[in-house]
C-alpha cells in the first residue's frame, strides 16, 4: 500500500494518539500508579500506606524544610511547621503526622505513633481544623537510629465527627499502635492526596521533650 503525504501524517497522528490514549487509560485504571518515588524507596509504602501520593506536601519548619527523606535533627523540628498544598478552599482536609519506627525501624512494636492529627481543615487553614491529636515534637530514643517522620494529607468526602478522644501534647496516651489505614477506612478518606517525610535520630534536645512528657527511655 502506498500512502500519500496527508494519509501518512494522519496515520502517524492516529498511532501517537493510540499510544498516549493507552498510557492515560493504564494510568487511570491502575490504583497503584507510582507516586512519590522516595516514599516507595524508603518503604512508607507499604509500611504505612498502600499507594504513594502523587503530590508533595510542602512542610517548612522555622529554619529547615522537609524534603522526601532528608535527615533533620529533633532540635530543628521541635515546633509545629507550616504546611501548604494545592487545596480547594471549598473542601475539607485531614492532616496526619506519624512515626512508624518506634522504638526502631527494624523492630517497630509501636506501629504508628501519632505526632499530629487534625481533621475538618477548611482549605489550607490548619488552625481552623478540629484537633484530634495536638502537635507533638519528634523525640526518637537514644541509639534507635533514624525514624521516618511521615506527613500525609487526605481530602475528606464530607465534614466528620471524630470519635477519638483529644490527645494532648502533654502526654503520649493513645498515640501508639495507631494504624492510619484503618482510620482512613473508618472515615472513608481513601488514599492520601499529598505526602512528605523526613528522618531523624536522637540529639540532645530529646531529653527535654521526654521530660516534658514525663517519659523515661
Ligand atoms: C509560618 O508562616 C507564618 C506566616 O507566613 C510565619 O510568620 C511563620 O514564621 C511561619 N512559621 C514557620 C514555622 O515557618
Ligand atoms: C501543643 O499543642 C498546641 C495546640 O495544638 C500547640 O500550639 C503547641 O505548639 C504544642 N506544644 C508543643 C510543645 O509542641
Amino acid at each position: 500500500m502506498v500512502l500519500k503525504g496527508t494519509h501518512k501524517t494522519n496515520l502517524v497522528v492516529l498511532v501517537v494518539l493510540a499510544i498516549t490514549g493507552w498510557n492515560n487509560f493504564t494510568t487511570a485504571s491502575n490504583p497503584k500508579t507510582p507516586g512519590i518515588d522516595e516514599m516507595v524507596k524508603e518503604q512508607i509504602v507499604p509500611d504505612v500506606i498502600d499507594a504513594a501520593p502523587k503530590a508533595v506536601l510542602d512542610v517548612k519548619y522555622e529554619t529547615v524544610e522537609v524534603k522526601l527523606g532528608n535527615v533533620l535533627t529533633p532540635t530543628q523540628v521541635k515546633n509545629p511547621p507550616n504546611i501548604t498544598w494545592n487545596a480547594d478552599s471549598n473542601k475539607l482536609y485531614l492532616l496526619y503526622m506519624a512515626d512508624p519506627d518506634g522504638p526502631t525501624r527494624k523492630d517497630p512494636i509501636f506501629r504508628e505513633f501519632i505526632h499530629w492529627l487534625v481533621g475538618n481543615i477548611p482549605g489550607t487553614e490548619i488552625s481552623k481544623g478540629k484537633i484530634v491529636a495536638e502537635f507533638l515534637a519528634s523525640g526518637p530514643p537514644k541509639g534507635a537510629g533514624l525514624h521516618r517522620y511521615t506527613f500525609l494529607m487526605y481530602e475528606q468526602p464530607n465534614k466528620l465527627k471524630f470519635e477519638e478522644k483529644l490527645m494532648s501534647n502533654r502526654s503520649v496516651e493513645g498515640r501508639g499502635n495507631f494504624i492510619i489505614r484503618n482510620f482512613a477506612k473508618k472515615y472513608n478518606l481513601g488514599e492520601p492526596i499529598a505526602g512528605n517525610f523526613f528522618q531523624a535520630e536522637w540529639d540532645d534536645y530529646v531529653p527535654t521533650i521526654h521530660k516534658y512528657l514525663n517519659i523515661t527511655m
